[in-house]
């Protein structure tokens, strides 16, 4: 039974449209080797954010060696990809099980690329394990999580649709959200609002769902999104009244700064001289702790003030390159996700690591 699509014709123009076309023709000729429709429709809706700035930054060599430290969907890795000569290698980890699936479906014939699920705060050993130690041209974090993750109302990162509460990246490891929420202290939660979502309403809302899981456990997307809106009193505009809820229990599920937080150090041991450090941050609190790591690592040993001492001698291990980097306007209007990432990117330099 051939598959039919009537999506009008504005769908098919402009670069979405183009994408669209690809992704039709791909599957209509059933070219690929594994044409699993699925796939397609999945790396056809994700469209990866400042993959051209990205690409710049990271400064590809044909044969250089690349570690995408964040899947996802491969929007960025498939770019640098395509940047390498038969020396080249690509890579890529995920903690997420579903992305490295499609990582090894959609590369796994090619051997300049490998696909590993693991955190990217176990990046030191894994480098180590393929003896590359100090030799990575280019580390790209794109932190968060994906639009394929977000769309997919089992995983539970949703306010929008409903399903099971869940939130975690690895579904196999750590507590689902739904389990924590049903069984922290008012204080604890609390404090997660505050400290993660910067929820000003922080104390409302863990009484609120102090309260309603005593009637019956919170186990929904849903039923979480409701509690919360009827117990903020205020509305930020354009803002779901869930949002930094949702936003605060995905980083404490994932652990999500800690996990950057011992990721960041190890790569300058990693990085080659010359080697890129690449990172896209969505929100304050990951573009506080890369700015300043990336600011420390490049103003180098912390010396007493008055100390006359040169600026070599201070060892610095990395070298701010450009400024910050924010979508643009054109990108933002294709892509919202991009509204609010942040670019920042270093080369490693000269200083020892400790
Ligand atoms: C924003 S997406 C990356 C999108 C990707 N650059 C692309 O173009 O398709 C972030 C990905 O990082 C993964 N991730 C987040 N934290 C991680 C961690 N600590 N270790 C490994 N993977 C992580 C998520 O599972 C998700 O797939």
């Amino acid at each position: 039974m051939p598959i039919e699509f009537d999506f009008g014709e504005s769908l098919y123009e402009g670069r979405v449209g183009f994408r669209l076309r690809t992704a039709l023709k791909r599957v209509a000729m059933n070219t690929s080797a594994h044409c699993d429709l699925s796939v397609i429709v999945n790396e056809f809706l994700h469209l990866p954010v400042l993959q051209k700035e990205v690409i710049e930054a990271l400064n590809v060599k044909p044969n250089g060696i690349y570690v995408d430290a964040t899947y996802g969907r491969g929007g960025h890795a498939a770019e640098i990809l395509s940047r390498l000569d038969k020396h080249g290698r690509v890579f890529a980890l995920d903690r997420d099980p579903e992305a490295i699936l499609a990582a090894r479906r959609r590369f796994g014939n090619d051997p300049r690329f490998s696909a590993t699920q693991l955190r990217f705060s176990m990046i030191g050993q894994f480098i180590e394990s393929q003896r590359l130690t100090g030799q990575v041209n280019g580390i790209l974090f794109d932190l968060g999580m994906s639009s394929v993750q977000l769309d997919d109302p089992e995983r539970g990162f949703s306010f929008q649709h409903d399903g099971p509460l869940d939130m975690r990246m690895d579904p196999a490891s750590g507590v689902s959200a739904a389990h924590w929420i049903n069984s922290a202290s008012d204080r604890e939660i609390a404090k997660v609002l505050r400290d993660f979502g910067e929820e000003r309403y922080a104390k409302r809302i863990a009484q609120a769902i102090i309260n309603e899981r005593q009637r019956e456990p919170i186990d929904t997307t849903l039923r979480l999104a409701g509690i919360v809106a009827r117990a903020v009193p205020t509305r930020e505009p354009g803002k779901h009244p869930a949002t930094r809820t949702f936003l605060a229990i995905r980083l404490f599920v994932n652990a999500e700064l800690e996990e950057l937080q011992a990721a960041l150090p190890q790569t300058l041991g990693l990085l080659a001289l010359g080697g890129r450090l690449v990172v896209i941050s969505f929100h304050s609190l990951e573009d506080r702790i890369v700015k300043r790591f990336m600011r420390e690592q490049a103003r180098g040993e912390a010396l007493p003030a008055r100390l006359p001492v040169r600026s070599e001698e201070l060892k610095p291990r990395l070298k701010l390159v450009g400024k910050p980097v924010r979508a643009s306007e054109a990108e933002v209007q294709r892509n919202v996700r991009a509204r609010s990432a942040i670019l920042r990117v270093a080369e490693r330099v000269g200083g020892e690591c400790a």
